[in-house]
C-alpha cells in the first residue's frame, strides 16, 4: 500500500497549497489528515461538522468534498485575512459557515451547540476551553486532531503542552480515543456515552 498515492484530491487543493506558500501562511493542514478529515465526514451523510482554525481553507476542501448535500460545515478563525482567502475559494457553497472570530469566545457562546466531528486545529479547542469543546461533541461523534508529534514549527516548550493534553485525552470519561503516528500526529476520539 502506497498512502501518498491519493486520488481524489478536491479540484482547488494544489492552487491552494501555492496560495498559501505565496502568502506565507507557515501552518497549513497536510494532504493525510485532509484524506482523513473527508473520510470521517462522509460516515456521517446530513452530518453537523465543526473545524476550529479554518487557515485559507486546506482541511475545508477536503470536508466539503466528503459531505452530503445535506451536511453543514461552520469554521472558525480569528485571522480576517485569511477568513476572506478560504471565503474566495467557498464562499459559495451553501453548506458552508465561514466564522471570522476568537475561537475561545465562539465556544463560550456557541456551548449549547453539538456536532457530529470537531477538527480541532487552533489554540482554543486544543490547549484551551478542552472541556467546553468536547462537550459539544455529539455520541458517536468525532473529535480530532492533528500535529501530535513534533513539527518544524512548533515554539520551544510545546512539547509539554501536547503531553498535557495526550494525558488528559486519554483519561477522558465517555471517549474512546487511538493516537496515530501517522501524518502529523493524529488524535480519533470517539464520544460513546
Ligand atoms: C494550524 S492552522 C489551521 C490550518 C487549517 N486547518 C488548514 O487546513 O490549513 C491554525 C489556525 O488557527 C487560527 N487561530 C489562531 N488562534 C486562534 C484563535 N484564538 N481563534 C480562532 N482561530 C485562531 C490561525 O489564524 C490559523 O489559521
Amino acid at each position: 500500500m502506497v498512502d501518498s498515492n491519493i486520488l481524489d484530491i478536491p479540484k482547488s487543493y494544489k492552487a491552494m497549497v501555492r496560495k498559501s506558500k505565496e502568502i506565507g501562511f507557515t501552518m497549513p493542514s497536510d494532504i493525510y489528515i485532509g484524506t482523513f478529515l473527508k473520510t470521517l465526514v462522509a460516515s456521517k451523510p446530513g452530518g453537523d461538522f465543526l473545524e476550529l482554525g479554518t487557515g485559507i481553507g486546506l482541511s475545508l476542501a477536503w470536508m466539503l468534498d466528503g459531505m452530503n448535500t445535506e451536511s453543514l460545515l461552520t469554521s472558525v478563525d480569528n485571522d480576517e485575512k485569511l477568513i476572506a482567502i478560504a471565503e474566495e475559494y467557498f464562499g459559495r457553497d451553501t453548506r458552508l459557515r465561514l466564522i471570522c472570530a476568537d475561537g475561545a469566545q465562539w465556544i463560550k457562546n456557541n456551548s449549547d451547540r453539538k456536532f457530529d466531528l470537531i477538527f480541532a486545529d487552533a489554540w482554543p479547542g486544543k490547549y484551551s476551553e478542552i472541556d467546553e469543546i468536547l462537550d459539544m461533541v455529539n455520541v458517536g461523534g468525532f473529535y480530532i486532531i492533528d500535529d501530535m508529534v513534533a513539527q518544524p514549527n512548533w515554539p520551544n516548550g510545546h512539547h509539554e503542552n501536547v503531553s498535557r493534553l495526550v494525558d488528559y485525552l486519554e483519561k477522558k470519561e465517555n471517549f474512546t480515543l487511538t493516537k496515530m503516528n501517522w501524518s502529523t500526529g493524529l488524535i480519533i476520539a470517539v464520544r460513546n456515552k
